[in-house]
């Protein structure tokens, strides 16, 4: 069977996907072990996308969300794969954009029941003094739509006005962005990779993720912590909590319509309650260091290859449903929980 694995040259992007080329053929050579024959695209325009289509892959994996275009909207590659036919891996435009806009995905969550940060949005000069602020300090400031940890560090936590006030502005000169603020949640932040079965059947890998403490005495995982690759993740022993956070993490893949797989970050208060902090439907996939492959590893002990196998396991299945019902074995995801 024939597949493509779709990216773009996103170095300069805020949000990267599956990340460098180095990533991308980390699962180019994995398809390949697993007896596909596969190519990996580089596609910088809209002709670069045609070319694939007239190839007519089986499936395409999108690496990334969509394609920057000079002065045009960017090209969103499952809506372009969707409208011309192509099945590809990963959720719909829709959903993606609760990816890329937190607060997108707060809102829509926090709507259907599932807990999330209080937060408010905020431009510079939008409030004068404290007592305005809508959420009490101490308070988190973080970019809208970026990733990464990028515009996260030690002064993106706040507890006083002057403080809030200058994150915000700098926040706001980088990303051009009204700027998220959340209530601070002192406790442990964890992550749960999600697949799916060929039966449609969810796996939960969920790790704690234990981030270097600053000088300043805080635990974040900001652009520094994660270039430096210091964080450290480890299995989540203690099985109610476990639990708790794999329940959120599927509802949360569920409640976002989400498709073939994700990485749900939680986030706790002192008290142990579970947040929803944000979610990941393109997640790293460079082997060795990204979350995705590590936690699938330390949950279940997944090799790499099993990880890119399951990656590829809800489009494949797509692909057999497309055939006669008497050889259609596959099904779409049903969404049932697997703890
Ligand atoms: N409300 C919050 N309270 C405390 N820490 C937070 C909060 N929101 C984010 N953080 C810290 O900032 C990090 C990055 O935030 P996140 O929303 O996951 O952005 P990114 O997309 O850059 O990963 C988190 O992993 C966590 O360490
Ligand atoms: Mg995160």
């Amino acid at each position: 069977m024939y597949i493509e694995l779709i990216t773009t040259p996103n170095d300069a992007l805020k949000e990267s996907g599956f990340g460098s080329l180095t990533a991308c053929n980390s699962v180019l050579n994995s398809i390949r072990r697993l007896g596909y024959s596969g190519k990996l695209c580089l596609c910088r325009t809209k002709e670069d996308l045609d070319e694939v289509v007239k190839r007519k892959p089986k499936l395409v994996i999108l690496a990334v969300k969509y394609i920057p275009v000079k002065n045009e909207e960017n090209i969103w590659l499952s809506e372009y794969f969707a409208q011309h036919g192509i099945n590809f891996t990963g959720s719909s435009k829709e959903v993606l954009k609760f990816d890329s806009n937190k607060v997108l995905a707060k809102a829509h969550l926090a709507n259907k029941g599932i807990k999330t940060a209080d937060y408010f949005i905020a431009i510079p000069e939008q409030y004068s003094s404290k007592s305005e602020l809508p959420v009490a300090f101490p308070l988190f400031l973080k970019p809208l739509d970026a990733a990464n940890g990028n515009g996260i560090d030690d002064l993106s936590y706040v507890t006083n006005f002057n403080d809030y006030k200058s994150k915000v502005a700098s926040l706001y000169s980088e990303f051009n962005q009204p700027v998220l603020v959340e209530e601070y949640l002192d406790g442990r932040e964890y992550t749960v990779a999600i697949n799916v079965k060929e039966d449609g059947e969810l796996i939960a890998s969920p790790v704690e993720i234990i981030p270097p403490t600053s000088t300043n005495g805080l635990r974040i995982l900001g652009a520094q912590t994660k270039k430096d690759d210091s964080e450290k993740l480890v299995r989540i022993d203690d099985s109610e909590l476990k639990n708790r956070i794999i329940k959120l993490a599927i509802d949360t893949f569920n409640t976002l319509g989400a498709r073939d797989f994700g990485r749900i970050d939680i986030i706790t208060n002192e008290a142990g309650k579970c947040f929803f902090m944000e979610a990941n439907l393109v997640p790293g996939m460079t082997q060795g260091t990204s979350y995705f492959p590590h936690a699938c590893n330390i949950a279940h002990d997944f090799s790499y290859d099993k990880v890119i196998e399951l990656l590829l396991t809800g489009g494949l299945a797509r692909v057999i449903s497309t055939l006669p019902p008497n050889r259609c074995s596959g099904s779409d995801n049903k969404f049932v929980t697997a703890l």
